[in-house]
């Protein structure tokens, strides 16, 4: 190994970002909607349509998925950073996260957590199984709609026009500069 190469310890997963960010909104019982930031998300499979999500158990919102069983991902551009970092903040155990931001919630169409209507697009998802994870819980969610903006979203992003958010770690974000050529040509 190159002694340029440096142990970064605990900051391993820092290795994998940046990532994608995501705001997961879900309900309580009584209907009341959260918002959580989260960079842990990806795709699982494809048939079934399933996506994970990895969540601490200390934050309110896992205790909402674990009791309705399900949630919705929406994907915001950088125009709703602020937005995007103080739902990854702060807690919906102490403030009304749609109400401090501003962010609109609007019904979905599957399930009861609302959608984002500043977002560009929209995972809703139901509790397929949930998995230990060390200090945090993977919620494997099914896909049980998706849609996208069509100004933004044809098969795959125009990231020209919708600058995606991805983490890197701490309060740094980075978004993407232009489209990569076909990597089959
Ligand atoms: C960019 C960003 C990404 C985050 N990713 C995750 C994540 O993947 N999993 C997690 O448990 N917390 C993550 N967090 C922390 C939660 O969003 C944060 O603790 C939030 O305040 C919890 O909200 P809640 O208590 O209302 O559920 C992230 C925070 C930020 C700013």
């Amino acid at each position: 190994m190159s002694e340029a190469k440096v142990d970064v310890g605990s900051s391993f997963y820092r290795l994998l970002h940046p990532k994608l960010v995501v705001l997961l909104t879900c309900v309580d019982e009584s209907g009341k909607a959260n918002i959580i930031t989260l960079a842990w998300a990806m795709p699982v499979s494809i048939q079934p349509p399933l996506i994970v999500v990895s969540i601490a158990p200390r934050r309110y919102s896992h205790g909402l998925i674990e009791k309705t069983k399900e949630f919705v991902l929406n994907i915001p551009t950088m125009e709703l950073l602020k937005e995007t970092f103080f739902c990854g903040r702060r807690s919906g155990r102490d403030v009304d996260k749609f109400g401090e931001t501003g962010l609109t919630p609007l019904p979905a169409r599957k399930v009861k957590a609302p959608i984002i209507k500043e977002c560009v697009a929209h995972l809703e998802c139901t509790l397929h199984k949930r998995v230990e994870a060390g200090d945090h819980t993977l919620f494997i969610g099914e896909v049980v709609a998706a849609y996208a903006d069509k100004n933004v979203f044809a098969q795959t992003y125009n990231v020209e026009k919708a600058k995606l958010i991805y983490h890197m770690g701490g309060a740094e974000f980075t978004t993407l500069a232009s489209k990569v050529t076909d990597a089959t040509a």
